[in-house]
């Protein structure tokens, strides 16, 4: 096993030797001496490693730009020098891969817009490492946190025939030829395509999801999902990763209760267990997010009514871009006022109208509204959409057909509400949005490692 930076800095004790791989951050010669910052990705800290003269000669110094990969084996000693508690007095340093100024990482600050020119660099920097250190220990904590709850992990399909949303924004998925498919009156016939019918990228586990629920009772799934939706915006990515727990026997307010739970448990995952990054987000990202985090652990959520959030909109007596209206899809302006003006904290906004809502939410009596929910949080607007299912066949049924939806491809969901259906509630919480409130990051192409937007599919 390799000697991490991370675990050389924090064993508290001196070393006659150890020896660590990692990438130049920085080298400056000084009196014959050459100071030289190695970072390996372990921790947001480097180290500084200090070689004497004797070490190193005016070629080989030459070839150790920032960005190359040194393996270093030295003394680790108490650093005389402010900025840093350690350092290592090297006894050897091998060149593993050179680098010189072209490099396009120099130690000046670059912007989040040029650094995502080069998307195959920016993990080595330093807002990067903390951005994908963060995302990678987040992933860890949904598993914990449904492992500890006993939810059952389940991998729903990614190539799909079925568009959950039914917003029609399935990727087609196709071995057809594009320029001569072969045609049926007129049109593509798909029924020769590769599977024998029209097929695309899933937008949502939750059909399936759905189906694990009515055998396990508590499932999740977390994985890929893609939306050829042309927005372009700084919260949506045409590739992004969504976790979607589903719960059998449960209400609305089971669902709320339970994304409470999660978000909560996730902001002190996060304080906990990244707390060098979080502190590297509270000062160079935005400043106050480590209170910001630690108040919402201890928040109660608010719970409100789609009508109630329509009606305060509209008290306000603010001038929003699109109008407010009872019926009225939420727009970002509206859901950040709400969470950021109007409440000042997280906030559900439940039982929307049912003519902006998708066909598989259940129906409320009042005949308009459905039992959805979708939890805003300040900075992000919506962070999690989800909703109690239609359970009852008839309804079910009468729905998709008032929407136009072909219930003969969805037969298999269908089936779900013929033998053993129950109220069963589900959520999907987009991954990006949970990285970019919990981080700071503002824009979404900034906390996936390599993000896909339209136009924009480049590395
Ligand atoms: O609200 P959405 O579309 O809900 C569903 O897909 C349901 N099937 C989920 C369920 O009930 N199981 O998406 C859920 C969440 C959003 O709240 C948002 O956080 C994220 O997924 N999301 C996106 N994130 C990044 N880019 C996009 N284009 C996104 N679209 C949705
Ligand atoms: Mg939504």
């Amino acid at each position: 096993m390799k000697t991490r930076i991370k675990d050389i800095i924090h064993q508290g004790t001196s070393a006659d030797s150890c020896s660590f791989s990692g990438w130049v951050r920085s080298i400056r010669s000084s009196k014959g001496i050459c100071f030289i910052v190695l970072n390996d990705g372990s921790t947001v800290e480097g180290i500084q490693v200090i070689a004497e003269s004797a070490l190193l000669n005016f070629s080989q110094i030459s070839r150790i730009g920032t960005g190359a990969a040194l393996t270093v084996t030295g003394a680790l000693v108490e650093s005389p020098a402010s900025g840093q508690k350690w350092e290592v007095v090297a006894t050897s340093i091998e060149i593993i891969g050179e680098s010189d100024d072209s490099f396009p990482l120099q130690k000046k600050r670059h912007t989040f817009e040029y650094l995502r020119t080069i998307a195959h660099l920016r993990p080595r920097s330093n807002t990067f490492g903390a951005v994908f250190r963060l995302r990678s220990k987040l992933a860890q904590g949904i598993h914990r946190f449904f492992s500890e709850n006993n939810f059952l992990y389940v991998n729903t399909p990614i190539i799909t025939a079925s568009d959950c949303e039914g917003a029609g924004e399935l990727f087609r998925v196709s071995t057809l030829d594009a320029l001569e498919p072969p045609v049926l009156d007129g049109r593509p016939d798909f029924s020769k395509d590769f599977f024998g019918q029209k097929t695309g990228l899933t937008v949502s586990g939750q059909l399936e999801g759905e189906l694990f629920a009515l055998a396990f009772g508590d499932i999740y799934t977390f994985g890929p999902t893609f939306r050829a939706e042309n927005s372009n915006t700084a919260r949506h990515a045409s590739e992004f990763w969504m976790i979607e727990p589903e719960m059998a026997f449960a209400t609305l307010a089971d669902n709320a209760d339970l994304a409470e739970k999660f978000i909560k448990f996730l902001c002190r995952f996060a304080l906990e267990e990244c707390a060098e990054d979080m502190a590297f987000f509270d000062k160079h990202i935005e400043n106050g997010l480590l209170e910001r985090v630690g108040a919402v652990a201890d928040a109660d959520f608010v719970r409100m009514e789609y009508g109630e959030a329509i009606e305060r909109l509209q008290q306000s007596g603010t001038a929003f871009s699109y109008p407010v209206e009872w019926g009225v899809d939420l727009q970002t302006e509206h859901e950040r006022f709400i969470t950021e003006q109007i409440v000042e904290g997280p906030t559900f906004i439940l039982n929307y109208p049912k003519d902006i809502k998708a066909f598989y939410m259940r129906q409320n009596d009042d005949g308009r509204t459905v039992a959805a929910m979708d939890l805003l949080v300040p900075k992000v607007g919506e962070i999690i959409g989800g909703s109690q299912r239609e359970e009852r066949l008839d309804r079910l049924e009468l729905r998709m057909t008032e929407m136009g939806i072909a219930s003969e491809p969805l037969w298999w969901y269908l089936d779900s509400r013929r033998w053993g259906s129950c109220p069963h509630a589900g959520f999907g919480l987009g991954f990006e949005r949970l990285v970019m409130y919990l981080s700071g990051m503002e824009n979404i192409r900034d906390v996936i490692p390599f993000p896909r937007t339209p136009r924009h599919c480049d590395f």
